[in-house]
């Protein structure tokens, strides 16, 4: 899950590899450093901690002007975060290679025991230093070293994107990538390569995805993709859709205040084109699906890890009520490992901000294994998982830079009801009528979101009140129950605090327990509205844990009347369509756990031991 980025041109290498480090920092920030060659040789900066210590160390020890490098972000895997680990890592008794690596080398303990016996020295803990040290003296066998790192990732088993560069060749940066990202930059008289778009997005729109067991051959004129065995390989050219501005703060404190204000645009961007006037839903990108074999779908299972997982849980609710499929919602990990029943009329939707989770793309490669269609929902263009899935829809919104995830989360609920209208249209399961009217009311989604943002204030206040919280729990029914459960998520992973989200309905079965005198207790309240309206039960709810002390925070819909009577404070949010409203709910609990994390002083963006790419399993 570390961020990698090479280039080679007439820019100054240093600043393009540091502005592209700086957008990768998501994937990893325990250390970070680079490579570049110069007129004397490779020379090599690296230090523990975030980018910005790296930053420090080229002020006080500048490097000289280069036309080609290498950079890493990493999130530790094998060796403690420190200088020493931190990538690069050099090769040979000379150290005139220089490889960074993303992922996992599984038998480096046998290549090491190899190296050992020839006497090389290691001078860090990693797996990565292996592979320097095995390129390089391939390379002083033959000379050439296009063939000496075919021979060593040939070798190397696991995970990895490696790249490599050796004084010896200054004109050529060399990858490869077995089951991690690695993405192609287009120039004009200079190249990229990066973990994602994100790394050079700047600077080109053209792109090049590269695919499982590559090598690319990277100069400043020319590109050359190969196979693992050296055949030649014709890659499809795409264009990034992402706008560069979006990938930087633009004013805001942080990327998570920017992403959450982005959020009408996130839902907006991805209903585009999707719905018409008449509110019918079409996503051509579904077109690759005939009609029979929508028909023939007779189960769903939806496939994500965290906040995605969620995501699958609140569009189960809409999916399986308009087109009658029957939806189940597993955590990837847990599904690739359980011998899980999956036929040729399984459709699989695998959800991804990146693209990139590993536990995900095991998942899916293994429901294809049985016989089963993919269908991914994806934010990232050129990602692994698009690549590997019969069709996705792909969420427009735009690059998410915090770890936390909050714009990608609501774009993703936002292409499930799509997929939900599409496919119950399609099947004739609920009436047209009914689901255009449905769809219309989807186009006024965004402008809903934009009324909820303006509103936080008073979410605000709450964080700063709550910063000494011990513990928060989250309750909600139907689609409030996983939005309370990313509520609970988002307050741990942002402010480290034990938080917990339950079905409302759960509670007297055990977690009632909990409830003693202050116990801050944030409720997600359904409409009042509908007439199979589940808030008289939430409000019996909310009434049993007032009861024992509880101090509720209602989130609810403006014209409730009655919630007020039983909350210290209700945060309304606009009326809506009742599965609609998890888009809208969700919000206040984004911006409620910045608050708290930022009364508390920590890095909303960057919080400790997570990364935002998942990319090992
Ligand atoms: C939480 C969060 C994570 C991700 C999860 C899946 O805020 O961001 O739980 O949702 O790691 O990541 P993707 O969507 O990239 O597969």
């Amino acid at each position: 899950m570390c961020g990698i980025v090479g280039y080679v041109g007439p820019k100054s290498t240093v600043d393009v590899l540091l502005s592209g480090l700086r957008r990768l920092e998501y994937r990893g920030y325990d250390s970070a450093g680079i490579s570049v060659i110069t007129g004397t040789g490779l020379e090599t900066r690296k230090k523990a901690g975030k980018l910005d210590n790296l930053i420090a160390e080229i002020t006080a020890h500048p490097l000289a002007p280069a036309n080609i490098g290498i950079g890493h972000t990493r999130w530790a895997t094998h060796g403690a975060p420190t200088d020493g680990n931190a990538h690069p890592h050099l090769g040979g008794t000379r150290e005139k290679l220089s490889l960074i690596h993303n992922g996992i080398i599984e038998n480096f303990s046998e290549l090491k025991a190899e190296l050992l016996t020839d006497g090389t020295r290691f001078a860090s803990d990693t797996d990565s230093e292996v592979a320097a040290h095995l390129i390089a003296r391939e390379y002083d066998k033959s000379g050439d070293l296009v063939l000496a790192f075919r021979n060593v990732v040939n070798r190397l088993h696991g995970a990895f994107t490696i790249l490599v560069v050796h004084e010896d060749q200054p004109d050529v940066v060399l990858a490869a990538r077995r089951n991690a990202p690695l993405v192609i930059g287009l120039g004009d008289g200079e190249n990229f390569l990066g973990s994602d778009v994100a790394a050079f997005v700047e600077h080109t729109k053209r792109a090049i995805s590269v695919g499982q067991d590559e090598i690319v051959i990277l100069r400043s004129n020319s590109v050359e993709v190969i196979g693992f065995d050296g055949s030649p390989v014709t890659s499809e050219e795409f264009t990034v859709d992402w706008d560069a501005a979006a990938a930087s703060k633009g004013g805001w404190p942080s990327f998570m205040a920017k992403e959450i204000a982005d959020q009408p645009q996130a839902v907006a961007d991805t209903l585009m084109g999707r719905i018409d006037s008449d509110g019918q839903v079409r996503i051509a990108e579904l077109e690759s699906f005939t009609a029979d074999e929508i028909k023939n779908i007779d189960r769903i299972v939806i496939v994500a890890c965290g906040t995605a997982a969620y995501v699958g849980d609140v569009i189960k609710y809409g999916i399986e009520k308009w087109s009658r499929i029957p939806v189940q919602v597993e955590l990837s990990h847990e599904f690739r490992y359980r011998d899980p029943v999956v036929t040729k009329n399984t459709l699989i939707v695998a959800i991804s901000q990146s693209g990139e989770t590993m536990d995900t793309l095991m998942a899916t490669r293994y429901a294809r294994e049985l016989g089963a269609k993919v269908l991914a929902i994806c934010n990232t263009q050129g990602a692994t998982l698009p690549r590997e899935s019969d069709a996705t829809i792909y969420t427009h919104a735009g690059p998410e830079v915090a770890v936390a995830s909050t714009k990608a989360l609501v774009a993703q609920i936002t292409a499930g009801y799509l997929l939900g209208l599409y496919l119950a249209e399609v099947r004739g399961a609920t009436p047209v009528r009914e689901l255009h009217r449905l769809g219309r009311e989807l186009l006024k989604v965004p402008a809903l979101v934009s009324d909820v943002i303006e509103n936080l204030v008073q979410v605000r206040e709450l964080g700063n009140d709550l910063a000494n919280a011990k513990s928060v729990l989250f309750l909600g029914r139907n689609v409030g129950f996983p939005v309370a459960m990313e509520g609970a998520l988002k307050l741990k992973e942002l402010a480290y605090i034990h938080a917990e989200g339950f079905a409302a309905g759960e509670l007297k079965h055990g977690p009632i327990a909990l409830i003693e005198e202050g116990q801050p207790v944030i409720v997600i309240v359904p409409s009042l509205r509908d007439s199979d309206s589940l808030h008289p039960k939430v409000i019996s709810n909310i009434q049993e844990i007032r009861a024992r002390g509880a101090k509720v925070i209602a989130i609810a819909e403006e014209g409730d009347t009655e919630v007020g009577q039983w909350s210290e404070h209700v945060i309304f949010v606009p009326q809506t369509e009742q599965l609609f409203a998890a888009i809208l709910t969700v919000i206040p609990l984004q911006a409620f756990a910045m608050a708290l994390a930022e009364a508390k002083g920590l890095d909303v963006d960057q919080p400790r031991n997570l990364a935002k790419s998942v990319t090992v399993e």
